[in-house]
């Protein structure tokens, strides 16, 4: 548990984050946006607008001078609205001005004309048949933009020979990620037609796509710098290259550095979200409540635009079951066209949806049949060996059971766990479990993407600089990955810096999602440490005058195999006569992720990830029977990660995450009127949970290594969140008898006064 690596400019308030960066010339932009959620786009009148102080022009899409597409999966979506609008929100112009104000000032007098046409406003209404066409799937029909499914076995026909079903539907919101920093990237033209985008994201690689795409030039001209970012949570995923194109087109017309730095009401109106999910479960047991079959429909609201619906709804699917064991499974995923902002990452992409309703099914299961609910999933849950839904064997790395035993034992469940018809009195405790499996990493969808590289190179003074490929978001990458550094170089943390991200320094690794950037970057940056070894070696060889194989370097020092705690070189003596021996100080690590596969087109069988995270989350509330209102006491989370390289940063990913996962379970939710505007663009009206909320947190940290990972780590980052919700409305159940199948567990629903 080493101190974090930007712990001090953190807390000093040294960091440069996007908006603080100033250049000479600097112009400043302001996105003028829909007023429609659908319509035609008739006419920008720009004239008036233009001529206000300090506007420089007025940007539409015919101007933009490379293409007008952003550069995701489907590539639908244009940086500006030019045939129609398609949803509240979407950017249609760019008011440049020499400041902010008089951008925003002359923005209201860009004149927009639209042909309002009827929009499609949730999942239910983009299925019907006579909904308009937004989008035309050639396989799989109007307005889906992707559709997965798992054929497992027969479930149809297993189904009939269950002995209970258990028919249940669940909604899910939007979820706003709310880090504290907004989007916002500065574009600086450089010598010969380059550009530089410094901006605050997780994926540079999508960032150097979308802007060398914006503006038409090659992408060796292009240099994109991640400045600190203040979080990212999955929404920094792919709509920085929204905003960072859009600032590259300006700075190209321009000529000079253009800033486009979002507010926090343009950042929830119009960045990308969480997907709402709609989920169709049928689930028949044996008598004793073991899964035989499982059909499950699972619908996603993906928005006006695919993004990265496609890969989102992918991983949705494939965990749709939640970790059991079962032989006989259907599951069909749609992502869905709606006129709404267009949805894309959020810490556990696509699954925490479908996870909310496998666990609340879990949970009603246990009811119905009268069995403890961890019993229940004891009984169907993976070990070591078992299959998961697309047939791939857990061979080996698999703790879930730990982290039910460990959870089950810390949260005192034994004690604390009765019917909810034996709770009596206004205020009653529940308590609620849930568990969840996560397979890290891009898997078989993401593949082609799945690597990462870095440099390292050793100074003459012994401290060593590096280079990586993915993102610092807060989650403490730079930490974890010097630590990894450090231990596989032979020398200390304090030794390691880590350069600020730059695409010059280090190939596309890949984006910073799929909380892959451990084991990924980890592995890199562990083999080029690898290669730089034996160099170390020899210079402490010649150093001591013996032959590499008679030295180690560990921690900061040379020491002779046969006399550890004899004489012994330092570290910067040792790099210093590298130097002067000529021995290569450099080097680079490429890592590939580990084999996957899946049938893409009938079965969805195969090995989906190379491996899998677990975790069990227990959560205890207090419910006002009179008022619906609740508290969460109190969660456990017992997580397998692998390995925790650095405990501490374990413990705050843990309980960070779990308190976004009880926001999302309890009160986080995006409304609409009637027309598609949404109602709630600010923190005072989207209730997050704040540190006055946060229930007693216990994490816990359970380690099956796995064999490929930096020293047996997987992945964590997302899993946190992941399967808070089902555990507090399960406790919910425990307390109170209410079932809710509709997320967030409002008041007015645990009275029954909504559904
Ligand atoms: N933690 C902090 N503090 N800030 C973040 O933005 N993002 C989460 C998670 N934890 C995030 C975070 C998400 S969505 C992912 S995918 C992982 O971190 C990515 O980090 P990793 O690859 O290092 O696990
Ligand atoms: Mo995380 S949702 O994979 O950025």
């Amino acid at each position: 548990s080493l101190p974090r690596k930007d712990a001090f400019d953190k807390l000093l308030g040294v960091s440069k984050y996007v908006d603080d960066l100033v250049f000479p010339e600097m112009v400043h932009i302001f996105t003028v946006r829909s007023q429609y959620a659908y319509g035609k786009l008739i006419k920008v009148d720009k004239e008036e607008a233009e001529k206000m102080p300090g506007v420089l022009g007025v940007v539409t899409y015919e101007q933009i001078p490379g293409v007008n597409e952003i550069p995701l999966i489907l590539k639908d979506e244009p940086f500006l609205a030019h045939d129609y609008v398609r949803f509240y929100g979407e950017p249609i112009a760019l008011v440049v001005a020499e400041t902010y104000e008089q951008a925003q000032n002359a923005a209201a007098f860009v004149k927009v004309e639209v042909e309002p046409l009827k929009p499609v406003l949730s999942i239910r209404e983009s299925l019907e048949k006579d909904s308009p066409e937004l989008f035309n799937n050639p396989t799989w029909g109007k307005n889906v933009f992707a559709h997965y499914q798992i054929i497992k076995g027969d479930a149809e026909e297993a189904m009939k020979n269950a002995v209970h079903i258990y028919e249940r539907e669940y909604e899910t919101p939007y979820q706003e990620h709310a880090y504290l920093e907004t989007n916002g990237a500065v574009a600086v033209p450089g010598i010969e037609g380059s550009m530089t985008l410094y901006g605050t994201m997780q994926c540079p690689t999508y960032v150097h796509d979308a802007v060398a795409d914006a503006i038409g030039v090659d992408r060796n001209k292009i240099r994109v710098i991640q400045t600190t970012t203040g979080g990212g949570f999955g929404g920094k995923e792919d709509f920085p290259s929204v905003v960072a194109g859009e600032a590259a087109i300006v700075a190209k017309i321009f000529n000079r550095p253009a800033k486009l730095v979002y507010k926090r009401d343009e950042d929830i109106l119009g960045s990308s979200k969480r997907h709402p999910g709609l989920i169709q479960m049928k689930v028949g047991t044996d008598e004793n409540g073991k899964i035989i079959a499982a059909q499950i429909n699972y619908y996603m609201d993906g928005g006006a635009y695919a993004t990265i619906t496609n890969l989102v709804l992918w991983r949705g699917t494939v965990h749709a079951l939640g970790p059991y064991e079962c032989e006989n499974i259907t599951i069909m995923g749609n992502g869905m066209a709606t006129n709404k902002v267009p949805c894309g990452a959020y810490r556990g992409f696509g699954s925490p949806q479908t996870i909310f309703a496998a666990e609340t099914l879990m949970d009603e299961i246990a009811a119905d049949l009268n069995i403890d609910p961890i019993e229940l999933r004891r009984r169907n849950c993976y070990k070591l060996g078992s299959k998961t839904s697309t047939g791939q064997v857990l061979d080996q790395s698999c703790g879930l059971m730990e982290t039910i035993e460990k959870a089950e034992e810390q949260s005192g469940w034994k004690a604390k766990w009765a019917k909810p018809a034996e709770k009596k009195g206004n205020i009653r405790k529940g308590i609620g479990v849930s568990l969840v499996y996560y397979g890290v990493g891009l898997g078989a969808n993401g593949k082609k993407i799945d690597r990462a590289g870095s440099s390292i190179t050793i100074e003459k003074d012994g401290s060593v600089m590096c280079a990586i490929g993915n993102v610092e978001m807060g989650q403490g990458a730079r930490t974890v990955l010097a630590q990894i550094t450090a231990d596989a170089i032979g020398c200390k943390y304090e030794n390691i810096h880590i350069l600020e991200i730059d695409n010059a320094l280090v190939p596309d690794s890949g984006p910073t999602v799929a909380s892959r950037t451990t084991f990924m970057s980890g592995n890199s940056l562990m083999l080029a440490a690898k290669e730089l070894r034996p160099n170390i070696l020899e210079s402490a060889a010649i150093l001591f005058g013996v032959t590499a194989d008679e030295v180690e370097v560990a921690d900061g020092k040379a020491f002779l195999k046969k006399d550890p705690n004899g004489k012994t070189f330092t570290f910067p003596e040792v790099c210093m006569n590298l130097y002067l021996e000529r021995l290569k100080p450099c080097a680079y690590g490429w890592f590939k992720a580990p084999t996957t596969d899946f049938d893409f087109n009938e079965t969805g069988q195969g090995d989906a990830y190379f491996c899998y995270s677990f975790c069990t989350n227990i959560a205890e509330v207090e419910v006002d029977m009179d008022t619906g209102t609740y508290k969460v006491t109190k969660i456990t989370m017992a997580h397998d990660m692998g390995k925790a390289i650095n405990p501490q940063q374990v413990e705050g990913q843990i309980e960070g995450g779990t308190l976004q996962g009880m926001g999302y379970g309890t009160t986080e939710e995006i409304r609409h009127d009637a027309n598609g505007k949404m109602l709630n663009s600010s923190f005072s009206t989207y209730i997050l949970p704040t540190i006055l909320d946060a229930p007693e947190l216990n994490p816990i940290i359970v380690e099956h290594p796995y064999d490929k990972g930096p020293y047996g780590a997987k992945g964590l980052g997302e899993v946190p969140l992941m399967g808070v919700a089902p555990a507090v409305v399960n406790a919910i159940y425990n307390a109170t008898g209410k079932r809710i199948r509709s997320i967030p567990a409002k008041p007015e629903k645990i009275l029954g006064l909504d559904k």
